[in-house]
């Protein structure tokens, strides 16, 4: 952490700051890549100003660095020459407003007021906005796991779990309605969740593809370690009318779901 740049322009900025002390290697990770570009950072949340200062030393002078806050004090840190919003970040019409008036952004750093909804609405209402090659980056994503944040079961956390799901519904096979095309990949790291844009890759048709070399014949062995499941894939093929009537199909996958599931103790993974 000390080694980082991050945290040295952490230490050096003139107002104060509040930061965890496990999120300076995780702002390097998620956001070197954009530092001295011509790029457009928000941070929510502005509190005691400090953030604003290290954020516009660590992206360097091509960045527009703007600061959202509900309180409008933050106002003053526009003589610092920062882009000051007032509003909710639970607020859908801030929002609207917000992205009409500033246009595509590349970087969202989320330090707000941390409840589900506020998390969740910033998300959501940000995406849309966003830059190809950007990336959301939500932190103090650990108040999933207090209470006086919001409901549980419908907590930042669980929503993340719900967008998980919903990108792997871009697989062939899923509902197309299902699946989310505006997240290219989630990354979680304690106490944060990355989302980050890549339109095209988010929108690529998901269908099977074959190189086209040379087919050595080879068998595939997935189940040849688990010989219940050869025995019933043996008999399935021998009595080859079971998979042409649809009873006796449901049947045999039923069967074959079963065998294969009953091999693996899962619970021991789960605690
Ligand atoms: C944790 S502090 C920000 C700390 C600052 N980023 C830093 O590094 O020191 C949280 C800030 O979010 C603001 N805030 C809380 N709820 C908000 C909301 N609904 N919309 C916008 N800002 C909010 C608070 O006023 C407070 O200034």
């Amino acid at each position: 952490m000390q080694n980082t740049d991050i945290y040295k322009l952490y230490q050096e900025s003139p107002y104060k700051s509040i930061k965890h002390s496990t999120y300076f290697d995780s702002y390097n990770h998620f956001f070197s890549r954009y530092r001295n570009q011509n790029i457009t950072f928000v941070e929510i949340g502005v509190l005691h100003g400090g953030s604003l200062f290290m954020w516009r030393n660590y992206f360097g002078p091509k960045a527009r660095i703007i600061g959202i806050d509900l309180n409008p004090n933050a106002k003053k840190w526009e003589e610092h020459g920062f882009e000051i919003h007032i509003g909710s970040q639970s607020n859908i019409k801030f929002w609207e407003e917000f992205t009409r008036k500033v246009g595509l952004i590349d970087v969202v750093l989320d330090d707000g007021g941390h409840t589900y909804e506020q998390q969740i609405i910033t998300t959501e209402c940000l995406l849309s906005s966003m830059n190809d090659g950007g990336i959301i980056l939500i932190e103090d994503t650990h108040t999933s796991y207090i209470s006086g944040f919001g409901p549980k079961s419908k907590s930042f956390i669980e929503y993340t779990k719900m967008l998980i799901d919903k990108i792997n519904m871009r697989f062939k096979d899923f509902s197309d309605y299902q699946s989310e095309r505006r997240v290219w990949s989630i990354e979680v790291v304690e106490s944060m969740v990355a989302f980050k844009i890549n339109k095209k890759a988010s929108n690529l048709k998901s269908e099977p593809t074959d190189n086209g070399g040379i087919d050595d014949l080879a068998q595939d062995f997935r189940y040849v370690d688990n010989p219940k499941m050869v025995f019933v894939n043996k008999l399935i093929r021998h009595f080859g009318f079971i998979k042409r009537i649809p009873f006796t199909r449901a049947l045999a996958d039923g069967i074959q779901t079963f065998v294969a599931n009953s091999r693996f103790n899962a619970n021991r993974y789960f605690k």
